[in-house]
């Protein structure tokens, strides 16, 4: 099948290369030249594992190509969208500029019975309205929403087996249309028996937002148990160790520590509040603003064990912090409580170096304020405190007895749970968490 995909940010760069991958022929289109130039050559601008590999693997094929030019979409049957949905600044809504620009632009280069098929995080409604303005354009194509779950560090795997399908499509024949469209591209997760849900755009687009609202309100549980478990001397990992083992709670995403970050999870919540809120509804995801709450409370947790450990003040105390990343395995920045824990312990006048295997150039394009280095050892020389951010799999190897050989103070405070408490005491260190004594 002919595929065009607007939008070759993170999540359009990884769907464009797993559609090629899956056989189909595929157009990536962006306004950004730059992007496409680095797409084009095989290189993907951020860092996703396994992508490089498919991305050179269908390009080789001949079926992956990347254009500026959106005229290019023409002559594909199915146009995916997926442009960015960020938050307003100044605001708790998407800003939904890209989409409708997107629509815009591809409107003249579609033919009758070509399907858009927007894959973009949007506010409930956004696809009714852009179906009317197709409708309006009188092209002859329909509209689909087919959200995306995939996650980062995961994007590949999750594209190629899904662990759900969603068609949000419209009534009747146009319906009928869509959904055999998007089942031709979607044959071979189809073929493996993935669960499918045909349903109504509001239906379809809420699920996405529902499904990102379920999991921060799940991390803020956990995390709010933390809170809890801090002034009684309880071990919120056991806690969650124990209710994990009730199946209708599930284990996953019971991680307490400074909370959740990323392009997705923050923003998505606070634009359902704001979508809900407009519907006159905002009473019934109230509780989002609680689950954003706590979750930036865990953030000064970190810091405020931080500057107790160095005697009530920060300033000019060297300050090491172990990842900048807002989870492992990328390097995405957007909305980190790892960097921003960095950048706050910086306001408050301690000398911070930050380390992260991935994730220092975008930090330092933010904020250049911070000192960043590639070595371990050279980010823990002399430090006054250790905070522990992300969970990289190269901060949890750290040997505690050479840790210890290289700072000043040997305090360390564990944000991520993740640490072995045991051997980092043994070697000698005051190791602090979240939730645990
Ligand atoms: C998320 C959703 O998982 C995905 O389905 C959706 O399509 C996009 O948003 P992603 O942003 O890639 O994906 O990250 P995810 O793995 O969900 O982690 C989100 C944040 O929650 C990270 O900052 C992570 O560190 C944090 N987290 C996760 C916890 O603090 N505790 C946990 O138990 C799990």
């Amino acid at each position: 099948m002919k595929i065009s995909v607007i939008g070759c940010g993170y999540l359009g760069a990884v769907h464009a290369s797993a559609m090629a991958e899956l056989g189909h022929e595929v157009i990536g289109i962006d306004v950004d030249a730059a992007k496409i130039a680095h797409l084009s050559e095989g290189r993907p601008p951020f860092f996703e594992p396994g992508l490089p590999a498919v991305l050179t693997s269908a390009m080789a094929s001949g079926r992956l190509r990347f254009s500026s030019d959106i005229a290019d979409a023409a002559g594909a049957r199915v146009h995916f969208i997926a442009v960015g949905t960020p938050q307003k600044p100044g605001s708790y809504a998407a800003d939904l500029t890209y989409v409708d620009s997107a629509i815009e632009a591809l409107l003249p280069h579609l033919n009758a019975g070509d399907l858009v098929v927007g894959k973009s995080t949007v506010p409930v409604g956004t696809a009714a309205r852009l179906a009317g303005v197709m409708e309006a354009s009188g092209s002859g194509a329909s509209l689909a929403w087919n959200p995306e779950f995939l996650r980062e560090g995961f994007a590949v795997q999750d594209t190629i087996s899904p662990d759900r399908l969603v068609y949000g499509v419209p009534d009747g024949e146009p319906g009928t249309h869509a959904t055999a469209l998007l089942s031709e591209v979607y044959a071979a997760a189809l073929v493996a028996n993935t669960p499918l849900v045909v349903t109504d755009y509001a239906t379809a687009e809420l699920v996405k937002v529902a499904a990102n609202a379920f999991l921060a309100t799940k991390i803020s549980f956990i995390n709010a148990m933390a809170e809890i478990a801090e002034v009684t001397g309880a071990d919120v990992t056991q806690l969650a160790d124990a209710i994990g083992y009730d199946v209708r709670i599930g284990r996953r995403f019971l991680n307490a520590g400074v909370g959740f970050g990323g392009g997705c999870l923050p923003k998505d919540i606070r634009a359902f509040t704001a979508r809900a809120e407009e519907l006159g509804r905002g009473e019934s995801v109230a509780f989002l603003k609680e689950v954003d709450g706590i979750n930036l409370r865990r953030r000064k947790r970190v810091i405020d064990l931080a500057v107790s450990a160095l005697d009530d003040s920060a300033y000019n105390k060297k300050v090491a912090v172990l990842g900048l990343s807002f989870k492992p395995h990328s390097d995405d920045v957007r909305d980190s409580p790892a960097l921003d824990v960095a950048v706050q312990l910086r306001g408050l006048g301690a000398d911070v170096t930050a380390t992260d295997p991935q994730a220092i150039e975008n930090s330092r394009a933010r904020h250049p304020q911070l000192n960043y280095s590639t070595d371990i050892e050279e980010t823990l020389r002399d430090a006054d405190a250790v905070v522990l951010v992300t969970e990289w799999p190269e901060f949890k190897e750290i040997d505690p007895v050479w840790a210890k050989s290289l700072v000043r103070t040997a305090t360390i405070i564990d944000g991520r749970n993740t640490l072995n408490a045991e051997a980092w005491r043994a070697a000698g260190w005051n190791y602090q968490a979240l939730g645990r004594p």
